[in-house]
């Protein structure tokens, strides 16, 4: 049997990247939790995922584990340094404050409101595929749909000029790249580059909005920034906005890629959801549990004695937090490797959970189901041509080019 250090190096080889699932029951087989260096340890099962992640005692904040020198490291990399600033690395209390002024975007009220806004943009952008495909013209499902869909909601929502779009597809994946497990020296390179290059396009729009403020996110979060309560400031409010726009996009266009390539390799399940044998948001929530866009988290022990499975975890040490794994953990999901969208009680942690679960889970599920139920219906015969190419990734997983034939 391998070591969880082998398996580390299995999930980062290319074909780990292309199927880690058969990596994934390597590591349940080696138990819920193994140590993979002496503060480094991988949790693979449901339960334990679970629990470190709702348990406030695992932060995500690295700079209360890490030494001086580390942390200086970290501040020298302004990629780094804005996801830091950003949410999705805080801790109490800090994260409740800047929860709550960003979770006003995203009430379940206000998510249901966009449903007509996003079947606008589906239905454009599903005429622009059928002009592509009518002008003999090849379709690649990633660049020409399921980057656009989600980042002309975002950009919408956000208060971001439409015609900007193109430049984010780039910026977010070389940004992105500091979420994975490990980072070379050039792709932090890249970037610390995608970041100042945001940084500079935000600290323009943020002034036009201060002097022209519109119906937008930008202009609700500068009126927060802004205001009396000071409930964000300057840096955190250019850090929280660069990291709505690039979590709001890449993973929702995983999702996308991802259910798409389901349909193609189960077509009982294409017939069935054509059948209206069960919902698309069950089919999304089956995609979202058998091949998750977000693949892994990390958090770190933050009180000395802890535990997790029996296993003691030292204060500091680092938990990689394999949710592609509970996802298919056969304790929790039976029959676990069969993509089944009727299965009972699914409820996969592909969204995270306790405090940091997914601010926009309403918004990605509802654009999930919009987009495939509304392609399908115009489409029913769309097939895959040629090779599709996986994104070299293991923590966002998804698809860099998934060409298509619409067969209309
Ligand atoms: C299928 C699409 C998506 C997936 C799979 C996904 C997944 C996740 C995960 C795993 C987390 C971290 C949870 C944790 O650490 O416990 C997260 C947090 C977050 N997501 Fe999403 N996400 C998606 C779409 C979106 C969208 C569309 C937006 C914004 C428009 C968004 C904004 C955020 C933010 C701001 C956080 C940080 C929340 C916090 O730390 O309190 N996500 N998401």
């Amino acid at each position: 049997m391998k070591t969880a250090g082998k398996l580390i190096g299995a999930l980062m080889s290319a074909e780990g990247k292309s199927n880690p699932y058969p990596i994934y029951r390597e590591a349940r087989e080696l138990g819920p939790v193994t140590q993979i260096a002496p503060h480094w340890f991988l949790v693979s099962t449901y339960a334990e995922v679970r629990e470190a992640m709702r348990s406030s005692a695992y932060l995500k904040n690295r700079y209360s584990n890490v030494d001086e020198k580390q942390q200086a490291v970290r501040r020298a990399h302004r990629s780094i340094q804005l996801f830091d600033e950003s949410v999705l690395l805080q801790d109490a209390p800090e994260h409740g404050r800047m929860r709550k002024v960003l979770g006003e975007a995203f009430t379940p009220r206000r998510i249901a409101a966009m449903e007509g806004k996003i079947q606008q943009v589906v239905d454009q952008l599903l005429d622009a595929l059928a002009e592509r495909a009518s002008a003999g013209q090849v379709v690649d499902f990633m660049e020409d749909f399921a980057v656009r869909v989600p980042l002309t909601v975002i950009c919408d929502l956000m208060g971001v000029p439409r015609e900007d779009w193109s430049r984010f597809r780039p910026l977010a994946v070389d940004l992105n790249a500091t979420l994975e497990m490990l980072t070379d020296e050039p792709q932090l390179a890249a970037a610390d580059a995608a970041a100042a290059e945001l940084d500079t396009y935000f600290s323009d729009l943020i002034e036009r909005r201060r002097a022209e403020p519109r119906d937008d996110l930008i202009s609700i979060l500068l009126t927060a920034a802004d205001g009396e309560a000071g409930q964000l400031d300057s840096r955190e409010l250019l850090a929280n906005l660069e990291l709505l726009l690039v979590a709001g996009f890449e993973t929702t266009t995983n999702l996308l890629g991802n259910a798409l390539a389901v349909l193609f390799d189960h077509p009982e399940v294409r017939e069935n959801l054509l059948a209206g044998k069960f919902t698309y948001s069950q089919f999304i929530e089956e995609v979202l549990r058998f091949d998750a866009p977000v693949q892994h988290m990390i958090r770190s022990a933050g009180e000395p004695g802890m535990k997790l499975a029996g296993v003691p975890i030292p204060v500091g040490a680092e938990l990689v937090m394999l949710m592609g794994s509970a996802n298919r953990d056969p304790l929790r999901f039976p029959d676990p490797d069969t993509f089944n969208p009727a299965r009972p009680d699914n409820q996969p942690l592909s969204f995270g959970g306790g405090a940091h679960y997914c601010i926009a889970a309403g918004l990605a599920r509802l654009e999930g189901a919009t987009a495939l139920s509304r392609l399908l219906a115009r489409f029913p015969r769309i097939t895959r041509v040629g090779t599709p190419i996986r994104a070299d990734r293991h923590g966002l997983r998804g698809f860099r080019e998934l060409p298509v034939a619409l067969n209309v």
